[in-house]
């Protein structure tokens, strides 16, 4: 699977639905990484994802398969297919087909939403989906109104690759032209560890002018900043502090097949007493999902360039993210990644592992 020449086998977790998209007892079809696929809830209430296709005879367990006390069962024949995959009913024979599995992938819910770990070389997950709203101290202390059902967009073929979305996070110059700010956004604080990219960035001419020479100003002041949070290059939060209080967006972007792609976008907005009965739950709502679609505009119809042309001050973080999502990309990361960039490890940023230690 490639988009813009780049792989799209990447390794990490990928939103594939949200919660309420699979209610109890329910089984809908994916189609994600290449594969077609079923998730149901079991009677237990966890999701499971696995492979569509029956091993007996080929039925699609995602059109009239039902869930039952011992996982899901074929609408074809009744074989009835556990959680970890292993068949472990044949209606009509005594004795279940104990050498037959069907496909069974590692699934997180959290975040009001379904996640699916893919990895190219069929390792287990080795690290954690993010808990979008515990994730820095402002936004933990708070109280958001859930984003099912109204908080969530969901574009669906998109050929955006991953790693156009995640460049983003190195990108402040783009906030003036495509989201009219007055003066680009500067990155106040970066901190990148294993799968995880982490930034603060700040708006406005306070962040700009103080950031540096007031040193305790960081670690008291979050406001007009956003905290942008990578976990690998599927699962993205942004913790937006406004003047208007805190939101939290998730933007994941999952592949689907060879050249297309589909992006979540999930919108929590923070509680105020009777901000639903005068109306300014949802104006907030509103404006929270106003900057992405012009983000998509771009990403849905850039090509990637591999190197491009970078700005003095911009090259060192293109120049790092790009090092950093190697470690995501099929093979050993030397040549089939985008490696446009080989420069020297930007000082302070850890040897990144592509294995769990
Ligand atoms: S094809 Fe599924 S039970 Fe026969
Ligand atoms: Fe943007």
């Amino acid at each position: 699977m490639k988009l813009h020449g780049l792989d799209l086998e990447l390794t990490g977790w990928f939103q594939v639905a949200w919660s309420g998209d699979i209610g109890p007892d329910q089984v809908v079809p994916l189609r994600y990484f290449g594969r077609d696929l079923v998730a149901y809830r079991g009677k237990d209430g966890v999701v499971r994802v696995h492979d569509r296709y029956c091993r007996h005879l080929g039925a699609s367990l995602a059109h009239g398969g039902c869930v039952v006390d011992e996982g899901i069962q074929c609408p074809f024949h009744g074989w009835v297919w556990a959680p970890d995959g292993h068949n472990v009913s044949i209606p009509y024979q005594s004795r279940p087909n104990k050498g037959r599995k069907l496909g069974a992938w590692p699934v997180v819910e959290r975040n009001e939403s379904i996640y699916v770990w893919f990895d190219h070389a069929g390792r287990e997950p080795y690290w954690e989906v993010p808990e979008a709203l515990k994730n820095t101290p402002h936004a933990a202390v708070r109280d958001f109104h859930p984003a099912w059902p109204d908080g969530r967009e969901h574009y669906r073929d998109l050929r955006a690759h991953p790693q156009m979305v995640v460049e983003n996070a190195v990108d402040p110059h783009h906030f003036c032209f495509v989201h009219h700010t007055p003066i680009s956004p500067i990155v106040l604080e970066e901190k990148v560890e294993g799968p995880t990219w982490w930034a603060r960035v700040g708006f406005g001419r306070r962040w700009r002018d103080h950031a540096y020479d007031e040193a305790g100003l960081l670690s008291r002041d979050s406001a007009n900043t956003i905290e942008l949070l990578w976990s690998g290059m599927g699962v993205s939060v942004n913790v937006e502090h406004t003047r208007d209080g805190v939101r939290v967006i998730t933007i994941n972007i999952t592949p689907v097949e060879d050249g297309k792609t589909e992006l979540f976008a999930t919108y929590w907005v923070d509680r105020v007493d009777g901000d639903e009965a005068d109306g300014s739950y949802q104006r907030r709502l509103d404006e929270a999902k106003l900057a992405l679609p012009d983000d998509i505009n771009i990403w849905n119809n850039q090509i990637f360039l591999d190197p491009p042309s970078l700005a003095t001050e911009e090259a060192s973080g293109f120049r790092r993210i790009r090092r950093w999502t190697r470690q995501f990309f099929p093979g050993d990361g030397t040549n089939n990644g985008p490696t446009g960039l080989d420069a020297p490890r930007a000082p302070g940023v850890e040897k990144l592992e592509a294995n769990p230690s």
